[in-house]
């Protein structure tokens, strides 16, 4: 567990192996991942991948998210912060291959303390693999 620095405007970039994941594996079998691997949720719905992000104050963030989809298909998600669903089924559009990775973003609110920003496949499918989240 690495610690965390709390800083007024939230920012930081947590990877594939400070997520907390229900129903997937840490997978290094495709290329440009950041670290030591990168979040393959299982195909199924329900499989999510959460992390924790820390904020000494509530603000208002913009999260990028770091994802590979070798598929033809674009691969929903929930995403969820504090248990609340910001995002229901956003599509995660391919990447070309499961070596190239494109950036998602999105507006989110935090508040003061840690929060939990989750990621739930909706379909059959899951979701597309995951390197990091940036927080800025
Ligand atoms: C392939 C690929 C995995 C990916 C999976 C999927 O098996 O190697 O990295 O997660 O497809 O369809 O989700």
């Amino acid at each position: 567990m690495r610690g965390y620095q709390l800083v007024a405007a939230p920012s930081g970039v947590f990877r594939a192996d400070e997520a907390q994941v229900s129903r997937g594996t840490l997978d290094t079998d495709h290329t440009g991942h950041s670290r030591t691997g990168f979040v393959n949720l299982e195909n199924t719905p329900g499989s999510y991948a959460e992390w924790t992000v820390p904020a000494a104050a509530a603000s208002t963030a913009s999260l990028d998210l770091r994802y590979a989809n070798g598929t033809a298909t674009a691969r929903p998600m929930d995403i969820s912060v504090n248990g609340t669903r910001i995002a229901a089924g956003r599509a995660f559009p391919p990447t070309a291959n499961w070596d190239t990775w494109a950036t998602a973003t999105l507006p989110v609110s935090l508040k003061a303390g840690a929060n939990t920003v989750r990621f739930t496949s909706t379909t059959a499918d899951g979701g597309p693999n995951l390197d990091r989240i940036t927080v800025r």
